[in-house]
């Protein structure tokens, strides 16, 4: 037979006992993976001559197994829906216990009480552990499913309500959100239908985002029975934000000469997405200087800086230049002025 020799029980619970012909029965509680192989052993006094059963006895009795009185112990009829099974058989001393695939089909009768039985030696059965089975199935899909975010540009001061699902677990999953290896404070729900599986969600509130929540994974954790190991989920945020911007290369009043070239640099604050620089002379058009460049800045943001070079004429005396940092995605933009040159020679 085609039985799979890992047996895993993932939890065995005594649920209860109850006296039966004069001896405590007690019902132990076993929860299952759906696929994984499970052993129930009998203990009863086992008489040989006698016919063998294995009973499920709630929540209908329903024969699983049977070993006729003259049957040698590996030769067994499957009954009622087991016919057709590979997955079961006999073993153990005696051939009495009862090894079995957890099937999704077992799941439909999850809660089944099963036994073994001797009807004909039920006065004298001393058999003490009668088994529930409990199975649990994985969520499906097994990873938890992030919603509220799609990786749009965030502005600093919003906030951010994320949504965390796992669909289908048995029982359903637990949900816990997680940011730099620190748990985050969430609320938790589930809904399950009559099989006891069902839905987990969890809603996440990030007030008051900042720049340096630029870059922060977010992840949603799902653990459950049935899953082998934590299943993982995230969403990483990306924050639009602009620093304030400089100008060096003119300190205010300082005399310079008419025919020398002064050199004005502007540099932008950090920037995600990186700043466009223009640059403008009393505030006239819009023109661009020269030697644009880009180095990494705070927060995973960019920091621009460009050179306006002026050869200086007497015309210049008294002028005064603005650069103007904007960033696409951002409606305000970071400006910074120098002037009036003091221009010498004019
Ligand atoms: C196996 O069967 C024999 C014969 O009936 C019996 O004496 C023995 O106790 C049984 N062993 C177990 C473990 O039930
Ligand atoms: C067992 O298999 C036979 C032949 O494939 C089928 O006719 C029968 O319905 C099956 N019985 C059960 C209980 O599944
Ligand atoms: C779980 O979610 C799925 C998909 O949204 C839905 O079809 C199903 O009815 C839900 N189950 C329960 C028990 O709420």
């Amino acid at each position: 037979m085609a039985v799979t020799e890992r047996v895993v029980m993932v939890l065995v619970l005594v649920w209860g006992t109850q006296m039966q012909y004069g001896v405590a029965v007690t019902t132990k509680r076993l929860v299952v993976q759906e696929g994984q192989s499970v052993e129930f052993p009998c203990d009863l006094r086992y008489y040989t001559g006698r016919d063998f059963y294995w009973v499920r006895v709630r929540p209908d009795v329903t024969v699983i197994l049977k070993r006729t009185a003259d049957s040698p112990l590996d030769e067994f009829i499957l009954r009622n829906q087991y016919r057709n099974r590979t997955d079961i058989r006999l073993k153990g001393p005696n051939g009495t216990t009862l090894q079995m695939v957890v099937r999704r089909e077992d799941e439909a009768t999850n809660g089944v009480y099963i036994e073994c039985q001797q009807p004909q030696s039920l006065q004298e059965d001393k058999r003490k552990t009668r088994y529930e089975l409990v199975v649990t199935l994985p969520p499906d899909p097994r990873a938890p499913t992030i919603t509220g975010y799609n990786g749009e540009f965030l502005e600093s001061g919003s906030s951010l309500t994320l949504t965390c699902v796992s669909t289908g677990g048995k029982p359903p999953s637990d949900l816990t959100w997680w940011r730099d290896g620190r748990q985050l404070t969430a609320s938790h729900s589930h809904t399950t239908d009559s099989t006891g599986q069902g839905n987990a969600t969890s809603i996440l509130d990030i007030p008051a985002l900042q720049p340096a929540d630029n870059g922060g994974a977010y992840q949603c954790r799902a653990s459950q029975l049935a899953l082998s190991q934590v299943e993982i989920s995230q969403v990483t945020l990306r924050m639009a934000f602009l620093e304030d911007t400089t100008i060096t290369g003119y300190t205010a009043e300082t005399a310079v000469d008419s025919g020398t070239t002064l050199t004005l640099t502007c540099t932008s604050g950090s920037s995600n997405p990186a700043a466009t620089i223009t640059w403008s002379r009393d505030g006239g058009s819009a023109f661009t200087g020269t030697n644009n460049r880009e180095q990494a800045g705070n927060y995973g943001g960019m920091v621009t800086s460009q050179d306006l070079a002026i050869s200086l004429q007497p015309q210049h005396n008294g002028a005064q230049y603005t650069c103007r940092a904007t960033n696409s995605e951002l409606s305000v933009h970071r400006e910074s002025s120098v002037g009036p040159l003091n221009v010498r020679g004019k």
